[in-house]
């Protein structure tokens, strides 16, 4: 951002912010080197040509000027992005990044960044229950997804992967124009009738990177092969981990063609995913006739390519991260994009622990026995401590059960492994894991031959009294069994889920809507392992949206997102209010799941959708990019935004916020607003009633909101659904009433 030189300095909302910028840019060039060359991101908005080749010499032509030869352009363009955008990644000398910046054309010079994937490779140890039931109207009025073609932006994909087998497919939908790029292990045969489009985009690695990774789509790392078969994978029988979660193996949309655009590479340590890549990857998207983009990718700059996405048709979906409890930390907040939250489902895999005294405590594990193996019975039991190598120092813990009390909270990630690493080296029989309340159950694929059991914190404390009192503890560890349904309280919010506000756009209220995460059973190589995170939610949700684009295929994005996030639900399996898991544990918010837990069926026959004519996401794209002239947020607040959700992050006296919807139910219907107000806040909604017919389809609505305390506050919480016979149509709101400009919350 520190290149927007061309500030209006009289416009005056705009003048602090602007000369904070000025500031800051004098600090960077006053501390910057010359000389050196990186990788960055020059964006020209629309392109000016419909011939892709007349962009790309344009892009040539204007970086020959700055760097003086046709041959320096050339050697020093990384991509040239010519299909849903014009722009180019090129390595430059922060002097030439700044020359190129004050070109009128240009609208903004970002340097390359780096992205995460959203999980941790960590494989886990528990399962998700993949549908026994018949299918549901949904997956049949949309033929499963068929012809719908969702691109999946990861690690590449496991072609011979049962779940992406194409027999009885029809031939490839006729509008596809994208390729199957040959390249290492991958040729002409790995792309089919399922996997219809293969690219990589390995620019920016160097050689030892390249060793690590096949040069083409074949995915090393599984996380992609996960995603892909979350979302769009055959139907594969049989499936299990040793007889744990078996069932049937499906995306989402089992029957959608998938384009595979791998831009994250193995690492040194972990995954990396360039910004110049992505983009590139979301150009030829754009150009090849996706339908839908699921990214599981942490991803914060250079929302135009998304932008831009949206505004040809395809509907994105990114995560919202794996950062949670915490608040503020989600990503991927654009308005145009689909975040989602991470839920958890109702299986739970029960472990039961009997101690010498005859008491049996709950734990949950996936320790299985082998075939040839029987059950153990009583073993020795220890207390280790933290379970760390100098807690473990001296101790024989070989044969035996140790027991593991984690006190103190941090990532279960980081503990968890080194626990394992250190009871299994003293040639442990098992573990016994104490910890605060958590969803992912990390990296227990080191477990193998060895029982783990997690256990509540207070669970450990018990087990810990009674070694206590005894000359010598014994523990039996008995194989974890499946149990499903309403016996395990679901869905809840998971405790990774990253949580808003958006802190980037306070307006636009994220998440959009929550879908399960935890302990998915998913494909990767030629087998089937367990993963949670954002990013296995997120090819749920992509999975849905294509069913959903199959049944309206006329639909715009912002109606399907509007279908989605007005038709989820609040509550959990017994009506009571969902959860969201934190600490403590708490009833979710619209911050934890937006609308709510995503529900497929009822998002085919919403009633009433929010729609968006995509011009006005250009428009408050505008106003969050310094340098274009036409944001006016005097005529247009950006809460104005016709979102399924309102955000008023400092409410300071009466506003009234205009929204409309769509009737896209039956024809004649009446509609009536019931109103929840976040407490402290007064609501009224004119006209309190919408009649719809043959004639009237929109109706514009108001809603006016008033503070009723003189308080800094916080935020609360409530809903504005509008009602008839058969929908309910609910939107979520956020409020929060301020008095001062700037508002630390550190009470
Ligand atoms: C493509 O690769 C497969 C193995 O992955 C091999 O069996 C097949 O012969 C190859 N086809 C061609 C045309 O090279
Ligand atoms: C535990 O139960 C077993 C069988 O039910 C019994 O034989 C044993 O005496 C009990 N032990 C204690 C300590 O209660
Ligand atoms: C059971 O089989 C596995 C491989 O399937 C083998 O590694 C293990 O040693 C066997 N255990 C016994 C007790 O035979
Ligand atoms: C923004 O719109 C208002 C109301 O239409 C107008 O008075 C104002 O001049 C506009 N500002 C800019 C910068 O165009
Ligand atoms: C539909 O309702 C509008 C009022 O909202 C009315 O003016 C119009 O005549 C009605 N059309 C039909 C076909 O009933």
């Amino acid at each position: 951002m520190c290149f927007h030189t061309n500030m209006d300095f009289h416009s005056s909302p705009r003048r602090f912010s602007a000369y904070l910028l000025l500031c800051l840019c004098l600090m960077i060039s006053i501390s910057r080197g010359y000389g050196s060359q990186k990788l960055y991101i020059v964006y020209l908005g629309e392109k000016k040509h419909e011939d892709p080749s007349l962009v790309t010499a344009s892009h040539h032509d204007m970086l020959s000027a700055i760097l003086g030869s046709k041959e320096d352009a050339l050697a020093s363009i990384t991509y040239s992005y010519k299909h849903g955008f014009s722009g180019f990644a090129a390595m430059l000398t922060d002097d030439q990044a700044q020359d190129l910046a004050e070109l009128p054309e240009v609208i903004s010079v970002t340097p390359n960044q780096h992205h995460d994937l959203m999980t941790t490779r960590s494989w886990d140890f528990l399962g998700m229950n993949l549908d026994h039931q018949p299918p549901s109207k949904l997956l049949q009025r949309s033929k499963y997804g068929e012809d719908v073609i969702i691109g999946i932006f990861d690690t590449g994909i496991w072609p011979e992967s049962r779940s992406f087998s194409d027999e009885g497919y029809g031939p490839v939908p006729s509008r596809w124009k994208g390729v199957c790029q040959l390249g290492q292990a991958w040729n002409s045969t790995n792309c089919n009738r399922k996997i219809i489009g293969a690219r990589y985009y390995p620019a920016g690695l160097d050689k030892a990177d390249q060793a690590n990774n096949y040069m083409s789509a074949r995915d090393i790392n599984g996380h992609g092969t996960h995603t892909a078969s979350t979302a769009a994978g055959a139907v594969v029988e049989g499936v299990s981990l040793h007889g744990l979660a078996a069932g049937v193996a499906r995306g989402g949309a089992p029957r959608a063609r998938l384009a595979v655009y791998k831009v994250a590479f193995e690492g040194p340590k972990k995954v990396q995913l360039a910004s110049a890549a992505l983009l590139a990857a979301l150009d030829d998207a754009i150009h090849d006739g996706v339908d839908i983009l699921s990214l599981s990718v942490q991803y914060n700059d250079n929302s135009f390519g998304a932008l831009h996405a949206v505004q040809k048709g395809i509907t994105v979906v990114y995560g919202a991260g794996n950062s949670g409890p915490r608040p503020q930390v989600i990503s991927n907040t654009a308005p145009w994009v689909i975040t989602v939250a991470t839920s958890k489902i109702d299986r739970s895999f029960p472990t039961a622990i009997t101690l010498g005294n005859n008491q049996t405590i709950v734990g949950q594990s996936l320790y299985y026995m082998l075939k040839n193996e029987s059950k153990s019975g009583f073993q020795p039991l220890v207390q280790g401590g933290s379970c760390s190598i100098e807690a473990l120092n001296g101790m024989e813990i070989n044969g035996k059960v140790v027991l593991c009390i984690k006190e103190t909270f941090g990532p279960p990630a980081d503990i968890i492994p080194d626990a394992i690493t250190n009871v299994k080296s003293g040639g442990a029989f098992g573990l016994i894991f104490a910890i605060y309340t958590f969803d992912k159950l990390l990296s227990t694929e080191d477990c193998v031959g060895i029982a783990c059991v997690i256990v509540d914190i207070d669970i450990g404390f018990q087990v810990a009294t009674y070694i206590g009192s005894q000359g010598s503890p014994i523990a039996k560890i008995e194989p974890a069994s499946t149990i499903t349904g309403n016996r395990v309280p679901a869905p809840r919010v998971a405790f990774f889920s990253s949580r808003g506000p958006s802190v980037k756009y306070p307006t636009v209220l994220k998440p959009d809507i929550a879908a399960p995460g935890v302990n998915i059973l998913a494909a990767t190589g030629d087998g089937y392992v367990f993963d949670s995170g954002a990013s296995m939610s997120t090819p749920h949700v992509a999975g849905i949206v294509a069913l959903l684009k199959a049944v309206h295929p006329d639909w715009s994005h912002a109606a399907l997102k509007s279908a989605i996030v007005t038709t989820a639900s609040t509550k959990d399996e017994h009506g009571m209010p969902m959860l969201a898991e934190a600490l403590p544990r708490k009833v979710a918010d619209p911050f934890d799941y937006g609308g709510g837990n995503i529900n497929p069926n009822a998002a085919a026959d919403p009633g009433l959708v929010y729609d968006i004519d995509p011009r006005d996401y250009s428009k408050f794209f505008a106003c969050t990019i310094q340098k274009y002239d036409i944001c006016n947020i005097s005529t247009s607040p950006a809460y104005h935004l016709n979102l399924p959700s309102i955000a008023i992050p400092e409410l300071r006296g009466p506003i009234k916020v205009q929204r409309a919807v769509t009737n896209v139910g039956e024809v004649d219907s009446v509609y009536r607003a019931d109103i929840q107000s976040p407490p402290g806040v007064r609501i009224k909604v004119d006209p309190p009633t919408l009649v719809f017919n043959a004639t009237k389809k929109v109706h514009a609505f108001k809603v006016s909101m008033t503070p009723l305390w003189k308080v800094q506050g916080d935020y609360t919480f409530g809903s504005l659904t509008w009602r008839n016979e058969h929908h309910s149509v609910r939107i979520p709101l956020a409020v929060r009433i301020t008095i001062q400009d700037f508002y630390a919350d550190v009470a």
